[in-house]
């Protein structure tokens, strides 16, 4: 028969046009992934300090301004509105007096050495 050998290439055929159907639902799951990762990623990206600022505030809130006064004009500890950012991450990192040493590092501190040298941001 001459029509034989036409079967298994048919076969081969529409295995193949199943696979790429498969393969493309896949890649249309991936894609969907893909979408919801970058809705995360801008939500960190606000909380990775975008604003440094505000994560200074934030960090000023829960760290310093039991001592330092809510607008940073002092309470048990002096004014430290408006000083130079490099003072203010000394005194974190060294604690003058009865100020405790390392209350916060590394980008925590930058910011809130930020957020006070410009005093709370307005
Ligand atoms: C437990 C209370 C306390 C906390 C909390 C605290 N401080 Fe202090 N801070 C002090 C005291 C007291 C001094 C003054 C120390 C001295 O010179 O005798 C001081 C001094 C400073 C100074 C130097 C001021 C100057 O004019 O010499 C800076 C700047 C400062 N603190 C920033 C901060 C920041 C920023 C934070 C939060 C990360 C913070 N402090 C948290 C008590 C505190």
């Amino acid at each position: 028969m001459k029509g034989q050998p036409l079967i298994p290439f048919l076969l081969i055929a529409v295995a193949g046009i199943f696979l790429m159907l498969i393969l493309s639902f896949v890649g249309l799951g991936d894609f969907g992934e893909e979408a919801e990762e970058n809705g995360n990623g801008e939500e960190n990206g606000e909380e990775n300090g975008e604003d440094a600022v505000e994560v200074g505030e934030e960090v000023y809130e829960q760290d310093c301004l039991s001592c330092h006064g809510e607008n940073m004009e002092g309470d048990t500890g002096p004014a430290i509105e408006g000083q130079d950012p490099d003072a203010v991450i000394t005194a974190i990192e060294e604690g003058p007096g009865s100020m405790p040493e390392g209350l916060v590092d590394g980008e925590d501190a930058e910011a809130v050495a930020e957020y006070v040298s410009e005093g709370g941001g307005d």
